[in-house]
């Protein structure tokens, strides 16, 4: 059978023409397309061309038609950017005028810190310090209250800007003596003294030459981790007495400790982050852990090597060097 001579052919049951399709008996239908779905389709075509002379659209050899919008993305990109710019800028020059104290006591720039810190944290120091700031052997705990140079604003401040044994002129630089590897001790002498470091976060330890480790403890060793053993933040000498241990509390490791020393060294931050950065970084690892009240009394308030008394005049000495002088403020325990 030709397709023609079905052409006229209507359906009976819908009374519908039909293609002249058909499948097993069962025949093609010639329905129109929904109108409104042509005039969709119509429209469609149509917003396609306006858009195709609005907008940057057909790729050519050098470029490609730019549309008469002169929209581009990159355009949009470098806009909302001056604008996250000029939003920040207005933090900002409040940011860089504020003492610690103010940060603290308002909302808008502790957040403004917080942020950053953060972010500026995961780029810079979790390599070293572990994502959460928990450390690692050899890379200290910032999450604890435990510090070894001081877990005061001004403290951290200060270990941010020129690093630990940096090489920095103005680092931290104080530094334990190689009592085996020097000859300042005999292996019998450490031994003693490696007992009586154990006990004292280790009650249990075998203390058979107690008297004696303590005596080289006194002689040795006290001028820096303090006579009680509970560190000296102005040496950096870790608490010996709290079972938190930086390179390890076995008793070879204690050994090597001693023997060979340790130096762990940080970068200085100063050139690479700025001023801003490290006021946020400060205020964020101060809250991280355990942050030390700027007026607390525990372990030392010196910086370096100037004993200061007074916390708050610290406060002034490094706002001072800022050329903005804030230090009467006393900033809040958080
Ligand atoms: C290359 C590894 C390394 C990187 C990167 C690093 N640190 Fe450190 N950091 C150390 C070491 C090692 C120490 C301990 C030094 C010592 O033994 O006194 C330390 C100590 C510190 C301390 C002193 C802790 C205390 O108890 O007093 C602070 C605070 C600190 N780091 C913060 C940071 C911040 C913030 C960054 C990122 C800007 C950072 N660190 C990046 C290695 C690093
Ligand atoms: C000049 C100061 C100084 C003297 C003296 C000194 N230490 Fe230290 N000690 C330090 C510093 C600083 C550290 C931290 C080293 C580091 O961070 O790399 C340290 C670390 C330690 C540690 C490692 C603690 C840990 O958490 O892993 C032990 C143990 C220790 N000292 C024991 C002693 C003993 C015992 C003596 C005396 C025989 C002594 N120290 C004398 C400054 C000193």
């Amino acid at each position: 059978m030709s397709e023609d001579e079905h052409k006229k052919e209507i359906d009976e049951i819908s009374g519908v023409e039909t293609t002249g399709h058909s499948w097993d008996g069962l025949q093609e239908l010639n329905n129109p397309l929904p109108r409104w779905w042509v005039w969709v389709w119509l429209v469609t075509i149509v917003w396609s061309l306006w858009y195709f002379v609005i907008y940057p659209s057909w790729p050519a050899p050098g470029g490609n038609l730019p549309g008469i919008s002169g929209y581009t993305m990159q355009k949009e990109l470098a806009e909302n950017q001056a604008l996250i710019q000029e939003r920040q800028a207005a933090y900002l020059s409040r940011f860089e005028d504020a003492s610690f104290g103010e940060i603290l006591n308002d909302e808008e720039l502790y957040a403004f810190a917080m942020a950053g810190g953060e972010a500026t944290f995961k780029d810079n120091c979790a390599t070293c310090h572990g994502s959460g700031g928990s450390g690692a052997k050899g890379f200290p705990n910032l999450n604890d209250d435990d510090w070894l140079w001081g877990g005061k604003l001004t403290d951290i401040q200060q270990t941010l800007r020129y690093g630990i044994r940096s090489g920095d002129p103005d680092a931290r630089v104080s530094q334990m003596p190689s009592f085996g590897k020097d000859g300042l001790l005999s292996t019998k002498e450490i031994n003693h003294v490696v007992d009586y470091v154990l006990s004292l976060s280790n009650p249990d330890e075998d203390s058979a030459h107690h008297a004696a480790g303590a005596k080289i403890f006194k002689e040795q060793c006290a001028t820096c981790h303090g006579p009680d053993a509970k560190g000296m933040h102005e040496f950096g000498a870790p608490n010996l007495t709290d079972s938190i241990w930086l390179y390890g509390g076995d008793r070879s490791t204690v050994y090597e400790t001693i023997y060979y020393a340790r130096a762990g060294v940080m970068p200085a931050w100063k050139e690479r982050l700025g001023e801003n950065t490290i006021k946020q970084l400060s205020v964020y690892l101060h809250q991280l852990g355990g942050g030390e009240d700027e007026m607390a009394n525990g372990g030392s308030t010196m910086q370096n090597s100037a004993p200061v008394e007074d916390a708050a005049q610290i406060e002034e000495m490094s706002y001072n060097e800022q050329g903005s002088n804030e230090g009467a403020n006393q900033p809040t325990e958080h």
